[in-house]
Formats: structure tokens, C-alpha cells, sequence
């Protein structure tokens, strides 16, 4: 019994090791981000992880634990992204812009890429109705509806460092724009019609263009909406014919250099 006791007491001493060696290595990591913020290099670089990956494959040679370490490294490079989109990101990210402007494949490769959370407002809003937006609109109307998005966003102020993927139609209270200003930054997605309409021609889950699924009547209602897209967007990205990595670098960088435009207003 003994023994085993000396066993565990060098397992627990390895532990102590491994934890100071990740902090360490985390405050490495945000030295890194501090650099790549000042000096304007793009935060994520992917290429990056590929060429480490490698190296500790070389540091491995033929060590008999080679995959499970590697898988153990897969997981340190996955929350030193984290450890990056904290001190990067210190609030909520709100994607607003049209239905198909992209909103919901957008937030969740952001959530991927900076390993955030992710929060789908009309999920949100489904779940706790227990009834599909279609369903809601149908039984209860369009201002039921709109009561439900503008307390969905008032719980929202409980959640920190998430990117939250609103309803195309959020914006369009004074009320709702200020709540996403108290605790965050707004990016606007915007698309063509056409793209918007080839985005969301087979759904049938979004009532606002029921019996309307056509490019005019898009145009016009993105018209409509435009003015206070505009006012409450922090930034703005254009997503048709880019790729949706080149979206999210995009966004990522229109962000730093928005907050680093704040900071430098607030010292003169
Ligand atoms: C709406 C957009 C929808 C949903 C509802 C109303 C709108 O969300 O909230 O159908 O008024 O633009 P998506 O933009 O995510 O499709």
C-alpha cells in the first residue's frame, strides 16, 4: 500500500510540473497575441499549429506514448486559441444582417476557429417556447414574436465572450440595438439578394417571406431594413464570393482595429 502511495505521490508531482509548465506557456500564448495586435499580423494563423505539430512529432522520435501526448496537444493548442479569444475578445460578438446573410454558418466557424461560445438567438427562443419560429408566428403573430427576441436579448447580458447569431429582424428596435451595444460589438453580414435568395429558397422556416420567395421582394425588404442595419453595425463584411475563412479573418481583423481605434479615441 505503501508503495502505491509513493506511486501516486509521483504522478501528483508530475501534475505540479505539467500545471506550471501550461501556465507558463499560456502567458507565452498571450505574449504572442500582444505581439501579433501591435505589430498587425493576422491573429490566427493555422499554418502555425501545422508547422508545431510537427516539431513535437520530431521532440516525440519514438517515444512509445507518441499518440496519446500528441492527442494531449490537441487539446493545449485548442485552449490556447481560448486563452487568445479571451484577451482579444472581452464581450459578445452580435452577428446581425439579413436571413442568408450568413449569420449561422459565420458564428459557427468563429466559435470553432476562437473556441467561444455560441448562442443562436431563435434556438434560444424555440427551445424555451418549445414551438418552431413558424409555429410562434402562426399562433401568436409577428409582435408576439418580436417581444420574445427583445427579452431573449435582456438574458443575454448574463453570457460573456460568446458570439451570438441574431434573428435577421432583431435590429429593428431602438431597445434591442442598445441592449447588444452594453456588453458588445455588432458585425454586419451583408449579401446580394440573389445570394440571400439561393440562401433561403427551401426553407420553409422563416415566415417573413412565406409566399414571398422571390429576389424583388427581398430587395425591397432589405431596403426597408438598411438604414438600421447600418446604424447599429460596428463593422460591416461583405460575404458574397469570399470563403468563409476569409469572412471570419476579416471580421476578426475589422474587430481589432475597431477596438484598437476605441482605445486610442479614449487616451487623446
Ligand atoms: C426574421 C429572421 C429570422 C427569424 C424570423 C424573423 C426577420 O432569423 O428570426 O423568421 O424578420 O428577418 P434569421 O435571420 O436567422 O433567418
Amino acid at each position: 500500500m505503501e508503495e502505491l502511495e509513493q506511486i501516486r505521490e509521483k504522478i501528483a508531482e508530475c501534475d505540479h510540473r505539467i500545471i506550471e509548465a501550461l501556465a507558463d506557456r499560456m502567458v507565452h500564448v498571450q505574449e504572442i497575441i500582444s505581439y501579433k495586435k501591435a505589430v498587425g499580423i493576422p491573429i490566427l494563423q493555422p499554418e502555425q499549429e501545422e508547422k508545431q505539430t510537427n516539431v513535437l512529432k520530431d521532440m516525440l522520435g519514438d517515444n512509445p506514448f507518441e499518440e496519446e501526448i500528441l492527442d494531449i496537444f490537441t487539446y493545449i493548442m485548442k485552449n490556447s486559441r481560448r486563452v487568445q479569444a479571451k484577451s482579444l475578445f472581452d464581450y459578445n460578438i452580435f452577428l446581425i444582417g439579413f436571413m442568408g446573410a450568413g449569420k449561422t454558418t459565420i458564428a459557427n466557424e468563429l466559435e470553432r476557429k476562437l473556441e467561444m461560445h455560441r448562442v443562436e438567438m431563435d434556438e434560444m427562443i424555440v427551445k424555451k417556447q418549445g414551438m418552431s419560429i413558424s409555429e410562434i408566428f402562426d399562433e401568436y403573430g409577428e409582435l408576439y414574436f418580436r417581444n420574445l427576441e427583445s427579452n431573449a436579448l435582456i438574458e443575454l447580458q448574463k453570457v460573456k465572450q460568446s458570439i451570438v447569431s441574431c434573428g435577421g429582424g432583431v435590429i429593428m428596435r431602438k431597445d434591442n440595438a442598445e441592449q447588444m451595444k452594453k456588453n458588445g460589438r455588432v458585425v454586419l453580414l451583408k449579401a446580394d439578394p440573389a445570394t440571400i435568395l439561393e440562401r433561403v429558397k427551401d426553407s420553409d422556416e422563416r415566415p417573413i417571406l412565406n409566399n414571398h420567395m422571390n429576389v424583388d421582394y427581398i430587395r425591397n425588404l432589405l431596403e426597408k431594413r438598411k438604414e438600421r442595419y447600418e446604424a447599429v453595425a460596428d463593422i460591416t463584411v461583405e460575404t458574397d464570393g469570399k470563403s468563409l475563412d476569409d469572412v471570419c479573418d476579416e471580421i476578426i481583423a475589422k474587430l481589432i482595429a475597431f477596438d484598437n481605434e476605441k482605445e486610442k479615441a479614449a487616451i487623446e
